[in-house]
């Protein structure tokens, strides 16, 4: 019998990029190909829970027994996420743009010859931050942290500033982006693991083992 510790828990996992618009045919973005954030919400629903995926725009099919919501904005990541409490764990990985379009321009911007548009951004909402702040938070809020230096350090910082209970490093100084691979350090409040450089369907699996060795159900997992 295959063993499902995450049976009757709700997973929120973020993923892939978000899309600022900046008019109808242009947008800001982060580089991200969604594939760790999918592995994940694979693996948890293969170790039985029930998950949620709120997913930016990527090309990726959606992993079995995952109910995927799609977004395009950082506001409407922020939103569908309030809407999927509650979680019993959330996981974002997703690369949220920093900033948005102050002045969404509802038709095509042309150019006219003379000087290029200045863009105006204002801030979007931090929605791990969010999240790990709300009162009815879930039990496990986990966040990740794509550094090119200085990697423990920062993920460190990002841990305490942001309220996440874990933070996932990865070291984007090579060329994770859009591959395979992963190199990953979790952060506890407690100590940090350093794994080996691996698939990112290896982190995932290794991730949901720990999440379910945090708040899964020992007893019942068949
Ligand atoms: O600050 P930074 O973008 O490096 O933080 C990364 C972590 O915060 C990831 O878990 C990401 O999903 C999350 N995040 C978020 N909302 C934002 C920015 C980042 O949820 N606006």
């Amino acid at each position: 019998p295959q063993h499902r510790p995450l049976y009757g828990k709700h997973v929120l996992v973020t993923a892939g990029p978000t899309h600022e618009p900046i008019d109808p045919v242009r947008y800001i973005a982060n580089r991200s190909s969604g594939k760790q954030g999918y592995a994940i919400a694979a693996a948890a629903a293969a170790a039985g829970a029930r998950v949620t995926l709120v997913s930016g725009p990527v090309t990726l099919a959606t992993p079995p027994g995952v109910d995927r919501v799609d977004v395009e904005s950082a506001e409407d990541m922020a939103k569908a996420v309030r809407e999927a409490l509650p979680a019993d764990c959330a996981v974002m990985v997703a690369a949220v743009a920093d900033w948005r379009a102050r002045d969404y321009v509802p038709e095509k911007i042309k150019k006219r010859g003379a000087a290029p548009p200045a863009l105006l951004l204002e801030e979007n909402p931090d929605i791990l931050a969010t999240l790990a702040s709300r009162p009815d938070k879930p039990e496990l809020v986990i966040g990740f942290a794509a550094e090119t230096n200085d990697v423990l350090l920062h993920a460190k910082k990002k841990r305490r500033n942001k309220g996440a209970d874990w933070i996932v490093a990865n070291d984007v100084s090579g060329d994770v982006m859009g591959g395979d691979d992963n190199t990953v350090h979790v952060l506890y409040d407690d100590g940090v693991d350093s794994w080996e450089p691996m698939s990112k369907q290896g982190v995932a699996t290794k991730l949901v083992e720990r999440i379910a060795d945090a708040i899964g159900d020992h007893d019942t997992g068949q």
